[in-house]
């Protein structure tokens, strides 16, 4: 692993004097040099506009950019290349849908499915959706051990149900919750199914026609690519009816005052000049990622996770929250009754970076009545040896906190 290391020049540094235990990957993963190089070569070489002339380097932007979209498609098993489309990450991929989903199929009263769990990226696009359509939101609730209780969920459903919009993996509990025998149920009241893959995407093996979710959200910047990229996979019969989310240049078939028509799938949702670099440097993060195997990948995050856990035991009044059997690498905690911000500012000055506060789950912190958490998440860089300094650390900052 520590070869793995090597690779990714964040990492090299000292924070306040101390090695960097990077333990925030639920928040954003670091890049391989080699993605920092595939965005770079991008710049240095062939930087165009695409789809857009004939000349030799916008070709060659095209090309690239193409070439992307089918690697994206390949890494979750996607039908059809036209079926993803590049947006800035998961809350712009589950805006669009919100938007244009709800103006295409949501009238006054019908209902919108989210959960309890969901992060605030997919609770509030369904508000303002909601807000704009008269629909009503109808939410899944969480039990104490932080699964779903899927028997609630079972009878969530009516004749006005017109979506469910559920996480794949909890960014605060670490559930991974059963997307697939969920999205049976709701295909079985002809409802279809908006998954927020954004810790899905690193923490499963993602397959979008096994699963046979609809659509299929997540953000390069958690799967070692640069921020700003990200993939909303749509199942051609509902893209090829919603109404365009933007309007604007590449969007379009003809513009006329008297009338627009929109371009064919995938650019009828990719208005204006998108992020070529961002998109080579998913695709080359998807090749290092390949290169490892998704499954080993996973598996080194469970072998971190596990043993974390195990380690955490013996930390005086550590309290888990989310214990679900089923789930990823990632840990919230609270120390004793102390203020998570207190526990993630020491934390720091030890070298280690954690996230502290709600995670943009503030319904999720009000349901187990908690201000927030501090939360560890593991990524493939990341070594035992790092767990063990979390685990000291963890220790001192108990006695700091409780002197
Ligand atoms: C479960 C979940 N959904 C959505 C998001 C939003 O992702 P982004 O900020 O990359 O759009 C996050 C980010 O942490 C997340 O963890």
């Amino acid at each position: 692993m520590d070869d793995i290391k090597c690779l990714f020049p964040v990492l090299n540094q000292k924070v306040h004097d101390k090695t960097l235990v990077y333990l925030d990957n639920a928040a954003s993963t670091q890049k391989p040099m080699e993605v920092i190089q595939a965005v770079d070569n991008y710049y240095y070489t062939i930087n165009s506009n695409v789809h857009r002339g004939n000349h030799l380097l916008s070709q060659l932007a095209t090309t690239a950019y193409e070439e992307a979209r089918k690697s994206v498609q390949a890494f979750i098993s996607a039908a059809h290349h036209y079926e993803i489309i590049f947006t800035r990450g998961t809350t712009e991929a589950i805006n669009l849908v919100a938007n244009s989903f709800c103006r295409s199929f949501v009238r006054q009263g019908d209902e919108i499915i989210v959960s309890h769990m969901e992060h605030h990226s997919n609770i509030v696009p369904w508000q303002l959706a909601a807000e704009q359509c008269g629909a009503t939101i109808k939410v899944i609730p969480v039990l104490n051990d932080g699964t779903l209780d899927i028997d609630a969920y079972n009878h969530l459903f009516s004749e006005k149900t017109k979506i469910v919009s559920i996480t794949h993996v909890s960014n605060v509990l670490g559930t991974i919750n059963p997307v697939k025998q969920m999205t049976q149920t709701a295909h079985s009241h002809g409802v279809p199914v908006l998954v927020d893959g954004a810790q899905g995407i690193k923490s499963c093996e993602v397959n979008v026609q096994d699963s046979d979710c609809d659509f299929y959200c997540f953000s390069g910047h958690k799967i070692y690519a640069p921020m700003g990229i990200g993939v909303l996979y749509g199942k051609e019969k509902y893209l090829e009816q919603m109404l365009p989310y933007q309007g604007g240049g590449e969007m379009i078939h003809k513009v006329s005052f008297e009338k627009t028509t929109f371009n064919e799938l995938p650019f009828k949702f990719e208005a204006g000049t998108p992020n070529v670099g961002g998109a080579i440097g998913l695709k080359s993060a998807i090749e290092f990622m390949q290169r490892i195997g998704v499954s080993n990948m996973i598996e080194h995050d469970n072998n971190l996770l596990r043993y974390a856990l195990q380690k955490m035991q013996n930390i005086d009044g550590l309290r888990l929250i989310g214990e679900a059997s089923n789930r990823a690498a990632v840990i919230s905690f609270l120390l004793g009754k102390s203020h998570p911000a207190d526990a993630g500012t020491l934390l720091d000055m030890m070298g280690i970076a954690v996230r502290t506060g709600h995670h943009c789950a503030e319904p999720l912190m009000n349901l187990f009545n908690i201000p927030g958490t501090i939360r560890a998440s593991f990524a493939i860089y990341n070594t035992y040896e790092d767990i063990d300094i979390l685990i000291n650390a963890l220790n001192k900052t108990n006695q700091l906190l409780q002197a």
